[in-house]
């Protein structure tokens, strides 16, 4: 594994192995459906529809959605990025089959590992972990973008706060979460969002489903 920082994020420090144990039941399976209102099945689709053979993903977690998903040809190469050990542990254990690279490092800094590009970078549920306005947090996906090949694709979804709909669940769960630093997102909505992405790629589209936002873009070919 190739190390670039350590420093600790509040988003990221709460991935213990005993939390990864319960994310998969009560994020993806729990919270998903009826708290946010945005069924996994949704998000899994849109893995399907963007995912490369030549693939990144950041903010790895349990690797749920690697493990599921199609990749387009066999065998494909995977890479999985995150701060946090755990993470990067639990996913690289679920998709051992695909032999995956890992590398250890903030999104919020720099990328300064030699990594061969990606036609595809994954960054599922990972912006609403970081803390900052959308302007300050974004800056990751200026990070990311150099781990980009020119016409890849950077797609994800994130949790949002403005310019959707939520549910007295919804806002009580994720006033909790942010509270506890586990969330950042009080400040991000949807046409945040999607200046961000507009800034800096080119196709953006953004589709709403509860409170998720699913954001696909396409780096500028030179
Ligand atoms: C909510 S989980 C998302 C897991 C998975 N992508 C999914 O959709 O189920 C967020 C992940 O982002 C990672 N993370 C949070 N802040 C980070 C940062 N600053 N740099 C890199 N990874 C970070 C956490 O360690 C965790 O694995």
């Amino acid at each position: 594994m190739m190390t670039d920082s350590n420093d600790a994020t509040p988003g990221q420090a709460i991935y213990s192995k005993r939390l990864l144990r319960v994310y998969d039941l009560w994020v993806l399976g729990i919270s998903n459906q009826w708290i946010w209102k945005c069924p996994s099945a949704k998000l899994l689709a849109f893995y399907n529809r963007h995912i490369s053979n030549n693939h990144l993903d950041v903010g790895v977690g349990t690797g749920y959605f690697l493990d599921r998903c199609e990749f387009p040809k066999s065998p494909p190469r995977v890479a999985l990025m995150d701060l946090n050990a755990n993470s990067l542990d639990s996913a690289a254990g679920r998709i051992a089959r695909y032999h995956p690279e890992t590398y250890q490092a903030n999104v919020l800094e720099q990328i300064k590992l030699e990594i061969e590009p990606f036609d595809s970078i994954g960054i599922n549920y990972l912006l609403h972990c970081l803390p900052g306005s959308i302007a300050e947090k974004t800056l990751c996906l200026d990070h990311l973008s150099v781990c980009l090949k020119p016409g890849g694709i950077i797609f994800g979804s994130t949790l949002l706060s403005g310019g959707v709909q939520r549910g007295g669940a919804a806002r009580r769960l994720m006033a909790f979460y942010n509270q506890k630093g586990v969330f950042g997102n009080t400040q991000d909505d949807l046409d945040g969002l999607t200046a961000a992405l507009e800034k800096r790629f080119i196709d953006v589209q953004v589709e709403v489903i509860g409170c998720v936002a699913l954001f696909s873009g396409k780096k500028l070919e030179q």
